[in-house]
């Protein structure tokens, strides 16, 4: 598994997360064993929301009922949380996000989080509120760093203008099959092509300049049907051959390298994993390390319908 120091920050990460957001069908025999066999892989980040679980903060305290880590493992991992996302708005008001990540805390059973992301754009952010917020749990002991997910270049910049600690983290949908942030680079300034329409500014190579670690979720779900493309032979069946070919090239199974054409991509990418399966857990960690040739990749970036001009 693959360990790094997240920019900007003396936070140690793997580039392969745990996300929560599916864990509430678990009992808690099943949390524990999906944790452990993360740990096993040497997985050491677990990525949670407010509102995962269908009421507020009822995943956090799934996890938090089932999971105890001891002092030393509590120094290894990295938490994060996510606020913003409310039943039917948006709030990055300061005493949405104070109260909301003070709760988080609490129902995971812990002292602090590591990382707390602001969900989803709110339309009325005022950075200043949000920078009061960040300011009082980051001097509370609360919250150790800060990010964003789902944000563009522009309102990064306004927050940043406001927030005094480095926002070194935006999470956001990214997989083989939805890579709109890649694809539209690589067909840049093409006027009749629909693929060079660059909807998110610049996102990709803005987070790379600024050193802001992009995490991806959904990393295997289709993005444009329902499900995974994982297997999916009735609208990715070029796709799945070169999976199943460089799977066996590799000793691997295609989640892996499904995984890996993520992390090969420079920018540093960490992959944010949903499924409640130890065993899926540990195919998608064996590619943490899998370096694709270019061939290979841009193989990949084209058997899943993304053209080169
Ligand atoms: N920031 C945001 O706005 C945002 C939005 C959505 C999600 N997230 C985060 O990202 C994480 C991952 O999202 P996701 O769950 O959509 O990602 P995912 O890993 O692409 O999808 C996992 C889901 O696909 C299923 N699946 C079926 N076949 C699979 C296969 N062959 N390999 C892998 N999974 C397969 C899994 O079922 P099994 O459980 O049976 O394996 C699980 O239900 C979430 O847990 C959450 O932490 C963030």
């Amino acid at each position: 598994m693959k360990q790094f120091t997240l920019p900007r920050t003396d936070l140690p990460a793997s580039n392969v997360i745990l996300g929560m957001m599916r864990i509430g069908e678990l009992d808690d025999a099943e949390i524990r064993m999906l944790v452990k066999t993360a740990l096993d892989t040497g997985i050491t980040v677990f990525d949670h929301a407010d509102i995962y679980g269908g009421s507020p903060h009822a995943c956090e305290a799934r996890f938090g009922g089932a999971v105890r880590f001891s002092p030393a493992e509590r120094e290894q991992v990295l938490i994060q949380s996510k606020v913003g996302i409310r039943e039917g708005y948006f709030d990055f008001s300061a005493e949405h996000i104070v109260s909301s990540a003070e709760a988080s805390i609490s129902a995971l059973g812990l002292d602090h989080l590591d990382l707390l992301l602001l969900h989803r754009p709110d339309a009325l952010v005022e950075p200043d509120e949000v920078a009061a917020a960040f300011d009082a749990l980051h001097e509370q002991g609360l919250v150790t760093a800060f990010g964003v997910s789902n944000h563009t270049p522009g309102q990064i910049e306004l927050l940043a203008r406001s927030v005094r600690q480095p926002l070194i983290v935006n999470q956001v949908q990214l997989s083989i099959t939805h890579a709109p942030l890649i694809a539209a680079g690589v067909a840049a300034n093409m006027a009749d092509d629909p693929q060079s329409v660059d909807r998110d500014n610049g996102l990709l190579d803005y987070c790379r300049v600024e050193g802001i670690t992009l995490q991806a979720w959904s990393p295997f779900q289709s993005g444009k049907y329902p499900g995974v493309f994982l297997g999916d032979r009735e609208h990715y069946a070029e796709l799945n051959d070169v999976l199943d070919e460089l799977a066996a090239a590799y000793g691997v199974t295609p989640t892996a390298i499904a995984l890996a054409w993520i992390t090969r991509h420079p920018a540093g990418i960490q992959v944010v994993l949903g499924t409640t399966s130890p065993s899926r857990v540990r195919e998608a960690a064996a590619g943490s390390e899998l370096r694709l040739t270019r061939p290979e990749w841009y193989r990949l970036f084209t058997a899943a319908g993304h053209r080169l001009p």
